[in-house]
């Protein structure tokens, strides 16, 4: 018997995360007994960065395992790289098994456009091009050819378990459910059409043919969610994401009055003018941040 924990979007480029934060995230890990660590992609902008913090996790003697997000994959050439890292903590596209009737399956995942209030697929790669960092990401062919290859291999990985009677926690980057897709209204609807990049909702129907898929994991939305079942399997969404989108971080901003209405775009500026009392409030209060920013899945 173990507890895992997967935890995506980590950014700690981003979130400027050094020791001491990792320090922090290995208390919480101890506390709540954890026995195995996946990491669901996003963990930093640069390889080395997810490799440095997988083997901060690794070193302290917590089996740890990881797949990519988009972030990560702007940073390597090559689907080959993309699909089979050389790293032995690396797991996509492929299992482990967490005990003799449970597997970890990890999948790094992509999208296939339709969450998208977008229709034309022209359109969508013209949006892409210029607004979403994934244009950044070399990939061979286009989404649609990637996330079919995302789909076959899948595919055959799940009626492999599947035969053996095993059964999965599937850890995966993207959006697999239309149920974790939030569509705005005006002024924000210009985002309706970007939910084109946010996952695949084929890759999801596939996962509704397998009976043995016992847990979902994934993010890239940084947006979290009560878990929801859905075909008898759960789905679970709590990405870590940005600093200035935390929960600490806007009850930092509630506490000290710093703004008459919340907006996310406004606080980087903001949190900057209020440094040191931010940074203060962020170690005191950070604990909760990854608390409730992992998914735990006994087993
Ligand atoms: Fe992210
Ligand atoms: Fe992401």
């Amino acid at each position: 018997m173990g507890n895992l924990a997967i935890i995506s979007d980590l950014h700690v480029d981003i979130n400027k995360f050094g020791e001491a934060e990792l320090m922090i995230l290995w208390e919480v890990l101890q506390q709540k007994k954890i026995t195995r660590l996946h990491l669901a992609g996003d963990t930093a902008n640069k390889v080395d960065r997810c490799l440095a913090v997988v083997d901060f996790f690794a070193n302290k003697g917590l089996p740890t395992t990881f797949h990519f997000g988009n972030h990560e994959l702007a940073d390597i050439t090559g689907e080959a790289m993309m699909a089979h890292f050389p790293d032995p903590h690396f797991l996509n596209e492929r299992y482990l098994a967490l005990n003799d009737q449970t597997v970890l399956l990890g999948m790094n995942g992509w999208y296939d456009y339709r969450f998208s209030e977008l229709e034309e697929e022209d359109a969508i790669v013209r949006m892409k091009r210029l607004y979403w960092y994934d244009r950044l990401i070399q990939r061979e062919g286009t989404d649609l050819e990637v996330n079919g290859r995302l789909l076959y291999s899948a595919g055959k990985i799940l009626d492999s378990l599947a035969g053996k009677g095993l059964e999965v926690i599937l850890s995966t980057h993207f959006v697999p459910k239309r149920e974790f897709i939030v569509y705005q209204t005006a002024p924000y609807e210009r985002w309706n059409k970007l939910n084109a990049f946010l996952g695949s909702e084929s890759f999801g129907e596939l996962l509704d043919r397998y009976d043995n898929i016992k847990q979902v994991v994934f993010g890239h939305t940084h947006r979290r969610f009560e878990d929801k079942i859905i075909n008898h399997t759960i789905y679970s969404c709590r990405p870590f994401g940005y600093y200035y989108e935390w929960q600490l971080t806007r009850a930092f901003v509630r506490e000290n009055r710093l703004i008459e209405s919340y907006d996310p775009m406004k606080l980087r500026v903001l949190l900057r003018a209020h440094h040191p009392a931010f940074s203060e409030y962020q170690k005191a209060h950070l604990h909760e941040e990854f608390e409730q920013a992992m998914t735990m899945v006994p087993y």
